[in-house]
């Protein structure tokens, strides 16, 4: 099992999970039927992602009480406005056959459309009437986060954002842990650039008897990120859940941090700009 971390509203996350960003609706439902087989309670998917219901698919299939499930997904951005998201999240609701999300985000701040505030309000409604059950954001920026705070009282639970050695997000990190919002990893593999095939992974990972990349998820752990690493392939499903059973010690942890690039690090998208629709 995976641990669990606390919410700021009471509720808990396991740390590890399963992310389906770039999984085509048919592939899901397989590929969450083999991370369920693994281990996985905890599913991250999103509206864009066209795969909740696939997503949906698999948790009818596994038999799995509800309740042992954590199940995240997103609003995307052409949704945002206060009666978008309401619509946006029922209709999200519907493909995945649930009554009830355990977490819904804001996928992206979308800072041009300026309507990041009212759609925060809407999200802090959608959790008053239990539909969701915690909410938080993705993709915003420092100064974006206290204004939603300002606006409403309400912190998110969670912050997505992009995060691996790379670009490990310090200035984030520790605003989070000033306000009591957990930190969430996405692309924590790094999204196919050069990073699993440092050295420095290679070393620990001999010394562990490990992947590189599961020297990277185990960073992910240890440094207190929720983690969902995505793949499509049967082995590394298991793979990756077996990160768990990786304990890395303090020097371990230190070479890792110090792959840290700063800015040059980021390989998607930067929230103050990313105007997707
Ligand atoms: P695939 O899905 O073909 O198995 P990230 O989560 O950082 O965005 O990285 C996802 C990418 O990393 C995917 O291309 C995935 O490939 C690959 N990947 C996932 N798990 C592993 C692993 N254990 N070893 C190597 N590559 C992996």
């Amino acid at each position: 099992e995976s641990p669990f971390l606390k919410f700021n509203d009471g509720s808990t996350i396991p740390q590890l999970g399963y992310g389906v960003w770039q999984v085509e609706d048919d592939v899901a439902e397989k590929v969450v039927g083999l991370a369920f087989e693994a281990g996985y309670r905890h599913i991250d998917t999103a509206m864009i992602y066209g795969n909740e219901k696939g997503v949906g698919r698999a948790i009818a299939a596994s038999g799995l009480p509800r309740e042992e499930l954590f199940i995240t997904t997103k609003l995307w951005n052409g949704d945002q406005g206060y009666q978008e998201t309401l619509a946006a999240f029922d209709e999200s609701l519907e493909r995945l056959g649930l009554e009830y999300v355990d977490l819904y985000l804001i996928h992206w701040m979308t800072p041009k459309a300026g309507k990041y505030v009212e759609t925060w309000k809407a999200l802090v409604e959608l959790q008053k009437s239990g539909r969701a059950k915690s909410i938080g954001v993705s993709n915003f920026t420092l100064e974006a986060l206290r204004e939603i705070e300002e606006a409403t009282g309400v912190v998110p639970a969670i912050h997505q954002v992009e995060t691996h050695p790379y670009f490990p997000q310090a200035e984030l990190r520790a605003y989070h842990q000033e306000k009591g919002i957990l930190h969430e990893s996405w692309s924590p593999l790094g999204n196919n650039s050069e990073l699993l095939a440092e050295p420095v992974l290679a070393e620990i990972a001999d010394k562990h008897g490990a992947s590189p990349a599961q020297v990277v998820i185990a960073w992910h752990l240890a440094t207190g990120n929720v983690v969902i690493p995505k793949s499509v392939t049967p082995e590394r499903i298991v793979q990756n859940w077996e990160s768990l059973g990786v304990t890395l010690d303090a020097d371990d942890v230190a070479a890792i941090d110090a792959l840290d690039k700063g800015a040059e690090g980021r390989i998607g998208g930067d929230p103050a700009e990313a105007d997707y629709r």
